[in-house]
């Protein structure tokens, strides 16, 4: 029976990886405190005692706005520790599935990007991202590393649960329209990575594994409110330019992924993001009936 280990089991990802992967063998999932990736031995120590045949790693730093005054410890968990990982991947002939990021990117492409665009990252997250990337292909084990980008599920901290709270508690919510790029459920995620997981160790390497089609986070909140069924309207949702919306971290203004590469070799495709989206809401027990989109 093929070994699963799940870091970042409490995670958006890490919570869907657990359930896409229940039979698929015997799964052992790790959270922070049995698994701290800023703490070289304590990776070691998990990897070394789960013995797995693939390591899932779904925990990051993912406060994009924080990483820029805690640059050293997101390098620390983004940037080092799946380099060990990936050493100890290596060791134990074991398969290493990790997630970066669009945000390595720096936005100045007008069409999607592709896997050997130049990486460019804009803020420090991305930066400590594309380290990660880059210490996992130097370990020189078998690895796959998906870009991904604007993450939502039902549980967590992501943009559809802030709009959720946000659309209830204020009369009307400013909402950046200048970013594109495609929201991606985790579910759709680890149903993607089950599949290719399923169909054996070929084709190591980056691909960029996003929804279809595209939107602005102004697009996403729209859809948001069009489709949550709700007690009392929502907030009027007003689009702004990132100008007026300052932040720690700079954004990239197009991190749309072309996720072609994932399709011709795996013959893998995630749903459009709307459709992730309904799914979202049906779980939550919040999708309303069909209203405008
Ligand atoms: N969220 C996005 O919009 C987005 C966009 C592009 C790419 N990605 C990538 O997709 C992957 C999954 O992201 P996600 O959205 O599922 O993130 P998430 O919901 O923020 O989950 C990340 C998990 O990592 C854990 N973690 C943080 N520091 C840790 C440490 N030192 N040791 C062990 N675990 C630690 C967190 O634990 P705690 O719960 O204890 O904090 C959390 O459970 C990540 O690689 C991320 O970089 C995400």
């Amino acid at each position: 029976m093929r070994r699963f280990l799940i870091l970042g089991a409490q995670g958006q990802l890490g919570i869907e990886l657990q359930s896409a992967f229940q039979d698929a063998g015997q799964v052992i999932a790790l959270g922070r405190a049995d698994c701290d990736l800023s703490n070289p031995s304590s990776i070691r120590a998990a990897v070394q005692g789960a013995s797995p045949d693939v390591i899932l790693n779904a925990a990051a730093y993912t406060a994009v706005d924080r990483a820029e005054s805690e640059p050293e410890l997101a390098m620390r968990i983004n940037g080092e520790a799946p380099g060990i990982l990936a050493e100890e991947a290596k060791k134990s002939n074991a398969l290493l599935v990790h997630y970066s990021t669009d945000y390595v990117f720096d936005g100045t492409k007008s069409l999607p990007w592709v896997e050997d665009d130049p990486t460019n990252p804009l803020n420090v997250y991305g930066k400590t991202k594309l380290a990660g990337e880059r210490n996992i292909q130097q370990a020189g084990g078998q690895y796959l590393i998906f870009r991904t980008s604007w993450v939502f599920s039902p549980h967590g901290n992501n943009f559809l649960l802030t709009m959720l709270r946000l659309g209830r508690e204020r009369p009307e919510l400013r909402i950046v329209d200048d970013q594109r790029g495609a929201p991606t459920s985790a579910l759709a995620l680890a149903l993607a990575t089950r599949q290719i997981v399923d169909a054996g160790r070929g084709n190591p390497g980056i691909y960029h594994m996003t929804c279809a089609e595209e939107t602005t986070w102004y697009g996403f909140a729209r859809n948001i409110f069009a489709r949550a069924r709700a007690e009392k309207p929502w907030a009027q949702v007003v689009g702004i330019p990132s100008s007026e919306y300052p932040s720690p971290a700079e954004r990239p203004a197009n991190s749309v992924l072309s996720n072609a590469k994932l399709k011709s070799t795996f013959g893998v495709e995630l749903p459009i993001w709307k459709s992730a989206l309904e799914r979202a809401l049906r779980t939550l027990g919040m999708l309303g009936c069909d209203g405008p989109q």
